[in-house]
């Protein structure tokens, strides 16, 4: 009699787990699950801390070798977050392009980066929504329309000069001349020009390339002060003091120039440069003007996207038209064809669209050497089921820009350097908007904003430098290929040149 309610009370555990497992078993059959994208082994921390420690170029071949062995599309896990790869064109294309407003999105800024975007107060790092495109449309209506290009038409004529003659007094004192430094300064003097809207003497250009150069090269460093700040407070304290001095730093140069702009506001001289848009511009929600630490954010992304970016490229070509003297000889002589009877040595940017040959040139370089092997990482607006596999909010999507330049199955040999290959195609599209064969510029609606003055950048300065003088290997010297990660990835043994000039 005594077991009565202890029996009653075991047969109703029993049937209410039979019950359970039964619907459980009728939902997951009903509802599949549906996994992030595969990816190798996760052993909390110790493995969030391995892929933290490691730089995007040593990432590189470990995601290549995750993509032989997972497919076109993986996850690793870095702590709670989930960081996807994407190594397909195809894939790329149907989620940049054909799913633009759901991958458009970037991650929430973490501790350092909050402090260095003003709070995602940046066109790069803002979410997918009206401050993103309040920033971006006044960027690129205003400075980057073409109509504003076209007015620093004189102030790349002047840098381009200032470039030759650092050129030939290096060339005469010396048989190889390492041409970075020349390059990356120009880059500076023409940004500086439109971003101020001053021709600033050597001095303070060279201060400015100093700050941002800094806190650009610190950028892998302070990545990880972005990942438990509480513990790296303590931690890596003098890190993030000295993180915190370069931006006070960068401040400190830029602050002095935009005052200066807004005391020249409305009097009407000269260009409108990229602070006199900001100066004008208002956060709509607020109802207020930009203040002027989110004034310096916007500068630094300005000047940082079209300087070192397009220092690397410049490079990558010049030292492939070394390399390979018989594409250095053909585009000398399809600039000869526009240019002989002429008088002046400037190759003029009207003269630019009469180049194929260049542009070739230009795009095999973007190919060969992207700049940026990732696009800056993505983030969708929401969960999203993508080729059958769970793309989560909160995570990363990232995409490998050179390996899908590097696509055997899109380029016929495509480690070589073949300008060739691109005559064939009417008007390359470097958008990617119908399909994407490579994407150095990124592609769908964050691509960059700066293409089309990167393009004419490097058109004009590489048509000038071939056009001024004769490209060669030093006696004894090389050419080496190598890469390093920068901020973008760079010439590991920079370029030497032994320069003559063709007149
Ligand atoms: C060879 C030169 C350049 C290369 C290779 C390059 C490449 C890129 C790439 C790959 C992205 C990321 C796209 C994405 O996340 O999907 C990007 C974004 C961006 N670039 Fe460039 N860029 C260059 C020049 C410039 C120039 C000249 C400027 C401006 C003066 C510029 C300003 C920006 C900005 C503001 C963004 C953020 C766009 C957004 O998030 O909506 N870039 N660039």
């Amino acid at each position: 009699m005594k077991e009565g309610p202890l029996m009653e009370g075991w047969f109703i555990i029993l049937v209410s787990a039979c019950v359970c497992v039964i619907v459980r078993a009728i939902f997951s059959l009903q509802t599949k699950t549906i996994n992030t994208p595969p990816g190798p082994l996760h052993i909390p921390i110790v493995t969030s801390i391995q892929w933290l420690l490691k730089s995007f170029s040593q990432l590189e071949p470990i995601l290549r070798n995750l993509h032989a062995k997972f497919g076109p599309i993986v996850t690793i896990r870095i702590g709670s977050q989930r960081a996807i790869f994407i190594a397909d064109r195809t894939l790329a294309h149907q989620a940049l392009v054909q799913n633009g407003s759901l991958f458009s999105d970037r991650p929430k800024a973490l501790a350092a980066s909050k402090i260095l975007s003003s709070d995602q107060r940046n066109i790069s790092s803002a979410s997918y929504g009206p401050t993103w495109r309040i920033l971006r449309r006044n960027l690129t209506s205003e400075v980057l329309h073409h109509s504003r290009v076209k007015s620093f038409s004189g102030i790349r004529n002047w840098v381009l000069q200032a470039l030759l003659v650092r050129l030939k007094s290096d060339s005469q004192s010396n048989d190889s001349i390492r041409v970075i430094d020349h390059f990356q300064y120009s880059m500076f003097c023409l940004l500086v020009f439109m971003c101020f809207g001053e021709r600033l003497d050597e001095g303070k250009v060279r201060d400015i390339e100093r700050v941002q150069r800094q806190l650009l090269l610190g950028f892998t460093r302070f990545n990880i002060l972005n990942f438990w700040p509480r513990v790296t407070r303590v931690l890596l304290r003098k890190r993030w003091e000295e993180m915190l001095r370069f931006r006070q730093e960068q401040e400190d140069v830029m602050i002095p120039l935009i005052r200066a702009r807004k005391q020249k506001q409305g009097k009407d001289e000269g260009v409108v440069s990229y602070v006199d848009t900001l100066l004008d511009l208002q956060w709509p929600e607020e109802k207020r003007k930009l203040n002027e630490e989110e004034i310096v954010t916007l500068c630094n992304e300005f000047l940082n996207g079209g300087t070192d970016t397009t220092s690397t490229a410049l490079q990558w070509i010049m030292a492939n038209l070394v390399k390979n003297p018989q594409v250095q000889e053909r585009l000398v002589g399809e600039i000869r064809e526009v240019m002989c009877g002429r008088e002046d040595r400037e190759v003029k940017e009207e003269d630019l669209q009469k180049f194929p040959y260049l542009k070739a040139v230009i795009l095999e370089g973007l190919r060969r050497h992207p700049p940026g092997h990732f696009v800056l990482p993505h983030a969708v607006t929401e969960d999203v089921v993508f080729n059958d596999y769970l793309v989560p909010k909160n995570g990363t999507v990232n995409f490998m820009v050179a390996e899908m330049g590097w696509d055997p199955k899109v380029w016929e040999d495509p480690m070589m350097f073949k300008p060739e290959r691109f005559m064939n195609d009417e008007g390359f599209d470097i958008t990617g908007s119908k399909e994407i064969k490579m994407m150095p510029f990124g592609a769908g609606r964050r691509i960059c904003p700066g293409y089309n003055l990167a393009l004419l950048h490097l058109e004009y300065f590489v048509a000038n430098l071939v056009w001024n003088f004769e490209w060669k290997v030093p006696e004894g010297g090389d050419v080496d290929l190598s890469e390093i990660q920068e901020f973008t990835v760079v010439m590991k043994n920079p370029l030497q040149v032994h320069l003559s000039p063709r007149i």
